[in-house]
């Protein structure tokens, strides 16, 4: 019998498709249809493509992780799983991954590859031994999961000739080339329940609280979490304030009316919770409230997926083997305007992204 010529729709399109259903029984037909010729389906077959998630583990990693590998398979491709990020490519850790390996994880947080923060790999022998086991290997591709870190580390590999595509993830939302990164939202969302019932205990006791969050050395989940969370003032790295200024701030909130308050502070502010703790502690009069301090920390990374970091990790995932399909590599793909962009690694790696500070002058208005 001969081949059936079977027109290709991009995964990560289909959602968009005037003929959503029909796109998906093609890329299904696609993969079923080993005899197709045509040199897209040569370089399909070719391919042996690896996964793995770096850095900071973030809630929808494990979706992006299933929508590479099972969109690979749907357009013939043999996935592979490396085990503990830059660790595992390093030592060779590589598992073939078939679509049930990668089921059940769609809902869970964390990642299921594990992931490392390995500093071989920002070294010339340490990327040296990365190509030589993914050369033994026969794999051709890499998909990096991860943060502004781990697409440094991308880029560094796709300098030296591998076809690398990396997918935005981090709690920290301060990649370039991104409007939002897989697992921010869900960490936000963490965040603000603890803050919604810090909120509660400080009513009940007329307190202030100091709520820490995460976010490196950018201020976004600090600031959306406090805006959604009524904060009476959020201190973020990217507005340089004094702990007078916040004092200033719970004192007015007080003499306003207010009965407690709560200020979000991003980890990465010129004073963290524990530095304005000690300013406070030594002119605890000057706030108007008896207070105290609660860190998130980890907890915000542990979270379950919601709908948005699913669908934005599962498009994403998606892309990733539309990008090596075409033969478009070396650029981390996100979400700009609402559609899958992809960036040069070169323009992403090394930088990171701050929070646009319109948001903070929205928040000031706000704790009126
Ligand atoms: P994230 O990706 O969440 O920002 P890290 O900053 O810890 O997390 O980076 C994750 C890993 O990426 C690092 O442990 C290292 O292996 C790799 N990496 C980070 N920066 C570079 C770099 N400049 N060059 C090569 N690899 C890097
Ligand atoms: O990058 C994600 C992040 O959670 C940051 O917000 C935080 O500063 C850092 O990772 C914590 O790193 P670790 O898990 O290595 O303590």
């Amino acid at each position: 019998m001969p081949p059936r010529e079977v027109a290709v729709t991009p995964l990560c399109r289909i959602g968009s498709s005037p003929d959503f259903p029909c796109a998906i029984v093609r890329a299904i037909l696609v993969a079923e249809n080993q005899g197709t010729t045509g040199a897209a389906r040569l370089r399909m077959t070719a391919r042996r493509v690896a996964v793995l998630t770096s850095g900071g583990d973030a809630p929808g990693m494990n979706a992006a992780v299933r929508a590479v590998v099972r969109a690979g398979i749907a357009h013939g491709m043999e996935m592979f799983g490396v085990q503990h990020g830059y660790t595992g490519l390093i030592t060779g850790d590589f598992r073939r991954l078939g679509a049930r390996d990668v089921g059940g994880i769609v809902q869970r947080g964390g990642t299921v590859l594990g992931t490392t923060r390995c500093v071989e790999l920002k070294t010339d022998a340490g990327q040296h031994k990365a190509m030589q086991q993914l050369g033994d290997g026969g794999i051709s591709a890499l998909v990096v999961i991860g943060g502004d870190g781990s697409q440094s580390g991308a880029h560094a590999l796709s300098q030296r000739g591998l076809a690398v595509v990396g997918v935005a993830s981090t709690i920290d939302n301060d990649l370039h080339g991104t409007d939002v990164s897989i697992g921010a939202t869900t960490a936000a969302d963490v965040a603000l329940e603890a803050i919604d019932r810090l909120r509660v205990t400080a009513a009940s006791h007329q307190r202030a609280f100091l709520v820490e969050v995460m976010g490196r050395g950018c201020g976004y989940l600090a600031l959306m979490a406090g805006i959604a969370g009524g904060a009476e003032a959020i201190v973020i790295p990217e507005v340089d304030v004094d702990p007078e200024d916040v004092a200033r701030e719970l004192r007015a909130a007080h003499d306003r009316g207010k009965s407690h308050a709560i200020v979000v502070v991003a980890e990465g502010a010129r004073y963290n919770a524990e530095a304005l703790a000690q300013y406070f502690k030594a002119n605890e009069r000057q706030l108007g409230y008896d207070l105290r301090v609660s860190r998130l920390g980890h907890i915000q990374r542990g979270g379950n997926p919601g709908v948005f970091d699913r669908m934005l990790a599962t498009r994403l995932g998606a892309a990733a083997v539309d990008h090596l399909l075409a033969d478009r590599h070396g650029v981390l793909l996100g979400v700009v305007g609402g559609q899958v962009v992809g960036t040069p690694l070169a323009e992403v790696a090394n930088r990171t992204r701050r929070v646009d500070v319109q948001w903070y002058a929205l928040a000031k208005v706000l704790a009126a």
